[in-house]
């Protein structure tokens, strides 16, 4: 992939470790955020994590803070956008980015589960814009699905997974726009039935959260769920689902027990309570056990 000219909308949580990806990647990144504060925190943000990383530090010097929008993308070739996850202002501000691009610029939008139609349907060119969505921390976390829309031009999926693989991100094609794409889907099927199983008081949180990291989601990194059920046999898990299914939750909405903690200000980290209580140190220490697996799993 030849070097090419990036443009991060957004410069917070996400949109700071994307910019820090293209610019190891070697290319020149320029970033914009509304907020003052959050640009300018961008550059010592990535540094640090470099340094952590033990990644080149001077990459830092590719990306620059651009603080008007119209500046920071007339000249990219692809645009990605992390901003808050409101549909609204998203689809303002892809008619605004479409107003200063070039006509062959890609858009992307690193929304975590709104349909990319939604989002990019105000568009004049539609056929070059598409999702990217992204894992937290985008500089560890490899996966990032790429999402086309109807109109998405198959030449602009192509560009972006191959923008993608040469920085060495693990990109995969998700070939219908619907809501949560793939990983969210999947990972939010799963929280249905944790909640579910403490909601109904099969047994606590913190039991279902050893369940799963001390069984299957050892296996998980390396064995995904089709995998293994060749690996068992599909007839096995027939029989398997034949039990099961009917007995698990499968309410369309959120479950009345989440409602309940986010009605009672149980927020999780936030408050210091959610489904189980939590002091600064034991915040801290998850925070770290987290970063740390990552960066051995990296
Ligand atoms: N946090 C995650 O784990 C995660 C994972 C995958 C995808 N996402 C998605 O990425 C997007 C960004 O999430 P985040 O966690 O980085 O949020 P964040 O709040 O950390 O950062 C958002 C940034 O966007 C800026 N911003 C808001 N409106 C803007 C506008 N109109 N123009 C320019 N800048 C604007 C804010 O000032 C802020 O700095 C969301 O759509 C989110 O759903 C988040």
């Amino acid at each position: 992939m030849t070097k090419a000219r990036i443009a991060v909308i957004g410069a917070g949580l996400m949109g700071h470790g994307i910019a820090q990806v293209f610019a190891l990647a070697g290319h020149d990144v320029t970033i914009y955020d509304q907020v003052q504060a959050s640009l300018d925190s961008a550059r010592s943000r990535i540094l640090t994590n470099l340094k952590d990383l033990g990644d080149d530090p001077t990459a830092v010097e590719r990306v620059r803070p651009v603080p008007d929008l119209a500046d920071a993308v007339r000249d990219a070739d692809y645009v990605v956008e992390a901003v808050q996850e409101d549909l609204g202002v998203k689809q303002k501000l892809f008619v605004e980015i479409e107003r200063h691009v070039k006509a062959q610029t890609i858009l992307a939008s690193n929304t975590s589960v709104i349909p990319i139609t939604r989002i990019m349907e105000g568009l004049r060119d539609r056929s070059r814009a598409l999702g990217t969505h992204w894992w937290n921390p985008p500089y560890l976390v490899p996966l990032v699905e790429v999402i086309g829309t109807q109109w998405t031009s198959q030449a602009a999926i192509d560009w972006t997974i191959a923008l993608h693989r040469a920085a060495g991100k693990m990109p995969v094609h998700v070939k219908k726009d619907v809501p949560g794409f793939v990983g969210n889907r999947l990972q939010h099927a799963l929280w249905r039935e944790a909640i579910a199983l403490v909601e109904h008081g099969i047994c606590d949180a913190e039991t279902v959260d050893t369940v799963i990291k001390a069984s299957f989601g050892r296996r998980l990194a390396v064995l995904g769920p089709l995998e293994n059920a060749d690996l068992v046999g599909t007839d096995l898990t027939l029989a398997i689902h034949q039990t099961v299914l009917p007995a698990i939750e499968s309410r369309a909405g959120p479950s009345p027990y989440l409602e309940g903690l986010v009605a009672q200000g149980k927020l999780g980290f936030k408050s210091g309570e959610g489904f189980r209580t939590w002091s600064a140190e034991e915040q801290a220490a998850l925070r770290s056990k987290v970063l740390q697996h990552l960066k051995k799993a990296r």
